[in-house]
């Protein structure tokens, strides 16, 4: 089954799709599904409107808390077997504001060091309005994803990311080769400046404080270039990592999702499968059956518009799934 196979081969794991259409549950049963089988998870929430701690009922954060551990069972969201007892899943919801502000105290530092002291008051005024532009929060975003993937994969065993809706996570997936791109150009340039600047000084000591200033923004500059491109090694390795696109069982969500493989996949992450989730019950009498028969109708043109991949459906729960024992329930079907 495609998300059960996907849990306990890949690295790092993608939920995205439209609003409302079930990402949060089904990362969140993924998540706890392969915590079960012994796993080592952090569930990751890069939606503004968190929605993990609603539906586990807990207070989370931008600092890991975790929600399942096998050994103690803490949670409650069921029973594992002996030879699972090292599973645990941890989550954190990623706090965009926070990241933005010290993405732009880092930038900001970088920036005036850059540039001379008489400068300054623009580069502040610059960052003032940066923070409240889309493309800064995306880059932020971006940032804390990279950063988040680079140290916590030797940590995990999987992370998964419950996104936020569509189009947002499409140019999100394609941003880290412009994010290297515009890091190689700084670089580059940092290279030239400072070769010039040595030539003028004549002199490139280790206690002259401009180089030791170069050497800083070199450092920074290293390190987030480093990152960016491991984010995109990883992005573009099917092997770790994959994309799923969740959606619910009707006409635009269908249109919709054939759009959002192919925005994804032009920007070179492969969309590892489908998941059609709140598929009403055959016998429940004929009103859902009805209603079934015209989902499964939908489901079969998304076949045939997206022949290639995978399509896993996930039943429609009576009830509402709310709290760790309702998500145990969502996992028992990935089981
Ligand atoms: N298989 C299911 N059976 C019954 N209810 C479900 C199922 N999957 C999700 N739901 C319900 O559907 C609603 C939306 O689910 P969820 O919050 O997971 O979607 P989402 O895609 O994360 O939404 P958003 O885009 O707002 O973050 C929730 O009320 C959830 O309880
Ligand atoms: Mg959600």
């Amino acid at each position: 089954m495609l998300l059960n196979d996907l849990s306990q081969t890949v690295k790092v794991l993608f939920l995205g799709g439209k609003g409302g259409v079930g990402k949060t549950s089904t990362a969140s049963a993924v998540a706890l599904h392969r915590a079960r089988t012994g796993g080592r998870v952090l569930l990751v929430s890069t939606d503004p409107a968190h929605n993990i701690g609603h539906l586990w009922e807990r207070k989370i954060g931008d600092e890991i808390v975790t929600l399942f551990d096998a050994a103690s069972n803490a949670g409650g969201a069921g029973a594992v077997d002996a030879d699972a007892s090292q599973g645990r899943l941890d989550a954190v919801e990623v706090d965009p504001q926070r990241t933005v502000a010290a993405h732009v105290r880092e930038v900001g530092e970088t920036l005036r060091s850059m540039m001379p002291e008489h400068l300054h008051r623009q580069v502040d005024e610059h960052l003032r309005m940066a923070e409240e532009s889309p493309g800064t929060h995306e880059s932020a975003l971006l940032e804390r994803i990279a950063e988040l993937v680079e140290d916590s994969l030797e940590d995990y065993d999987l992370i998964v990311f419950d996104t936020a809706p569509s189009g947002h996570t499409a140019r999100l997936m394609a941003l880290p080769e412009t994010m290297t791109v515009w890091t190689e150009g700084l670089l580059a340039r940092r290279d030239k400046a400072e070769r010039f600047g040595a030539a003028v000084r004549a002199l490139d000591r280790d206690d002259d404080p401009v180089t030791q200033r170069d050497r800083r923004i070199r450092a920074v500059l290293t390190r987030r270039r480093i990152r960016f491109e491991h984010l995109r090694d990883v992005l573009r390795d099917d092997r770790r990592c994959a994309f799923v696109v969740v959606l619910t069982p009707e006409r635009l969500p269908v249109l919709e999702s054939a759009e959002l493989v192919k925005e994804l996949e032009s920007s070179g992450v492969r969309v590892g499968g489908l998941v059609v989730n709140r598929l009403s019950p055959a016998d429940a009498g004929e009103y859902l059956a009805h209603r079934r028969a015209q989902e499964l109708a939908h489901v079969d043109s998304l076949r045939e518009l997206l022949p290639q991949l995978e399509v896993q459906t996930v039943p429609l729960l009576p009830g509402d799934l709310v709290g760790a024992e309702a998500v145990g329930r969502l996992a028992d079907l990935y089981g």
